[in-house]
């Protein structure tokens, strides 16, 4: 059991001379999502890189500038490691067993937790895998998915948003992207919903989601298709090593395009500058896509680094052990960038698919899904608009987006029955 004492020790700014002299700020809970900026302001005024209170008894670092971010980023892995290995709360047992960190932060045999030729080898299979995935096809499989689930409630004039199209989209798209049969991609979304759901069996929803992973390997070694899983087949993975990619790729697809589609709508629909206008044409969707890759990023505050011994950055002596995360909000609302705001269009020097060698290899396809769903949706509910004044975001350190997002529409007639 942590004792306050304990985490006090374990906290950098009880070693740290340069450190702030305030108490490290949390980075998580209601009050943080509510308004993460005023969080990211105060860290800021203590230096390019703060201490922080990651979840409850989890300390670590966090980037406040652009400059510090692609610094770290961009040193990965010569003076700054993406193996947590190198994290000592983790080594020595002291990150409470439900920590929310852990979920995100805790290492897996796949390339995000790798440094050097490993990750090199293993990003280059997923590299050359998602470069042959056929763009055009990939709009009509989301646009289909889009339709399948918004028949599902186009004649009630409500939904929420986010548990009835964002949520689930990326995921069947996922699962026809990677050329999974019906069955198995049913195997994988409900262990995946198992695995969230606090009230079954995490271990034993691992064990089906894995086991689902390598039937489709196994599948698909027999009978290779046009599809990411063969690919990765051919560029020479292990039964193994394709269970943790198929794992790796699917979970950092889904809730990021989830994320970014319903920042986007909620933008679009409550945004003066954006409602009429994208409705009616006048500004496309991948306007309102570039703002709020700016200025919401759906992966908030991820890619944690260890420093490989003491080093001093930006004023700051860096205590090794530590997770520093690198907010890629902070970074795109950094003020010296000095970006007017509403001028974000075409901008796409923002950090939200991160930089560096472990930089998100899929930022096209992401916004190819992202924009279809989102175009999908307004173009088939029409007068689209919030049914809540407080739609809810998602908690937590690492993502920005909402669990719920109640939406009304002009409902569309119910379609006609055949035969009669
Ligand atoms: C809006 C959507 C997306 C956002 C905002 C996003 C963002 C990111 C970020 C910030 C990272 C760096 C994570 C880290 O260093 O810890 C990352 C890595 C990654 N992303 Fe994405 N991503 C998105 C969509 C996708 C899609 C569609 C795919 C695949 C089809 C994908 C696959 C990956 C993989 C495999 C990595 C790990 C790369 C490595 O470690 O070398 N992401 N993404």
């Amino acid at each position: 059991m942590t004792t306050p004492q304990s985490a006090a020790a374990r906290c950098p700014a009880a070693h740290t001379a340069a450190a702030s002299p305030t108490h490290p700020l949390p980075i998580y809970g209601p009050e943080f999502s509510a308004d993460p900026h005023t969080t990211y302001n105060m860290l800021r005024a203590q230096g390019a890189i703060a201490p922080v209170e990651i979840a409850p008894g989890v300390w670590g670092y966090l980037t406040t500038t652009y400059r510090s971010a692609l610094y770290l980023l961009r040193n990965t892995p010569n003076r700054f490691a993406k193996n947590p290995r190198h994290w000592q709360a983790l080594v020595n047992g002291q990150v409470p067993p439900d920590s929310p960190a852990l979920i995100m932060m805790q290492p897996r045999d796949n390339a995000l937790w790798m440094d050097g030729t490993e990750h090199a080898r293993l990003r280059h299979a997923i590299t050359s895998s998602l470069e042959r995935v056929d763009t055009h096809a990939l709009a009509t499989t989301v646009t289909k998915i889009a339709d399948q689930l918004i028949n599902a409630f186009t004649t009630a004039g409500v939904c929420d948003l986010a548990v009835q199209y964002a949520d689930p989209l990326p995921m069947l798209t996922m699962i026809e992207v990677f050329g999974s049969s019906p069955d198995i991609g049913q195997r994988i979304t409900t262990a995946i919903a198992r695995l969230f759901d606090t009230d079954q069996d995490a271990a034993a929803a691992n064990i089906d989601l894995e086991a689902a992973c390598l039937a489709l390997t196994h599948l698909k070694r027999r009978a290779p298709e046009p599809d990411v899983t063969s690919w990765l087949i051919e560029a020479g993975l292990t039964d193994e090593e394709m269970v943790q990619t198929i794992l790796l790729v699917i979970g950092a697809a889904t809730t990021p395009i989830s994320n970014l589609i319903m920042n986007s709508i909620q933008r679009i629909i409550t945004n003066p500058r954006f409602a009429g206008n994208v409705h009616e044409g006048v500004q496309p969707v991948s306007d309102a896509l570039d703002e709020v890759l700016w200025t919401d990023p759906p992966v908030s505050n991820y890619s944690p680094l260890y420093a490989l011994g003491h080093q001093t950055f930006e004023g700051l002596a860096i205590q090794p052990g530590y997770p520093i995360l690198v907010s890629f909000a902070a970074a795109n609302g950094d003020p010296t960038l000095g970006i007017a705001p509403g001028s974000y269009a075409g901008n796409r020097g923002h950090l939200s698919f991160s930089a560096g060698v472990h930089a998100c290899p899929a930022p096209d396809l992401a916004r190819i899904i992202s924009e279809t769903a989102i175009e999908r949706a307004l173009d088939r509910l029409p007068h689209l608009a919030l049914a809540t004044s407080q739609p809810i975001r998602r908690p937590g350190t690492f993502h920005s987006g909402f669990t719920s997002l109640p939406v009304s529409f002009q409902p569309a007639k119910a379609l006609a029955r055949t035969g009669r």
